[in-house]
């Protein structure tokens, strides 16, 4: 059992969690005081400011993995940036988390832009460059191995380490149109919305954002068959 309710006879009788095992983390705990303290050293009024409205301009969408932290890399503030992660940053049409972030970002949050922000080196685009079963995972990954088919013609002849580098770009590219074929971004281009698309990808040698010169902010760059939005 990962945790249990006592009581029930606190605040509003939610009752109060208990964590068995929280001692062994205290240190996360420890610099979370010291993160909200510094916060509200600089900025005494904050996090009650920002506890009844978030107002950011943009959704993030990147790679779950631990060295590429979405807010951290951008210097943006809490509030700043609204984010999806997951493994090796894949907008798939039927996966509902992602598709649910991305509603709310463009319908409710008006943010007027999506990044998609790849990164070189990437696990999951590695593991599906080779043949090892890993299990449920490779469901998820061979949506990569499908931009490597796609593209197979232009990473012939490439060096394994050159084609690695192009996968992760090509895989950033592919996932930007994934958004932009979404009913999400055809409905709000059809609307008049401002909503733009970008493709990034992130060095973990250097630390630094590079623009993959991937932009579209409406259907008109789209294949046909991908288009419900008007174009204007
Ligand atoms: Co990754």
């Amino acid at each position: 059992m990962l945790y249990l309710f006592s009581g029930g006879g606190g605040m509003g009788g939610a009752g109060t969690l208990v964590f068995p095992r929280m001692k062994s983390l205290k240190h996360l705990f420890d610099l979370n005081k010291e993160w909200a303290e510094q916060i509200r050293a600089r900025d005494a009024s904050f996090f009650e400011d920002l506890s009844d409205r978030q107002t950011p301009k943009y959704l993030w969408i990147g790679c779950s993995d631990s060295r590429v932290p979405a807010e951290t890399l951008v210097g943006l503030e809490p509030g700043e940036l609204f984010v999806h992660r997951n493994v090796a940053n894949l907008v798939v049409h039927t996966d509902f988390n992602c598709l649910s972030v991305m509603q709310y970002a463009v319908e409710v949050l008006k943010i007027e832009h999506i990044i998609v922000c790849g990164h070189y080196e990437c696990g999951g685009v590695r593991a599906a460059l080779g043949n090892q079963p890993m299990g449920l995972i490779d469901n998820w990954l061979r949506h990569i191995k499908d931009v490597y088919t796609k593209h197979e013609v232009g990473l012939r002849g490439l060096s394994e380490q050159e084609k690695m580098d192009r996968l992760c770009e090509l895989n950033v590219v592919e996932q930007v149109y994934n958004v932009c074929h979404t009913n999400i971004l055809q409905s709000a281009w059809s609307n008049g919305q401002k909503l733009a698309v970008h493709g990034w990808i992130y060095s973990l040698h250097d630390g630094l954002l590079k623009d993959l010169n991937i932009y579209v902010d409406g259907p008109n760059e789209l294949e046909p068959i991908y288009r419900t939005a008007t174009g204007r």
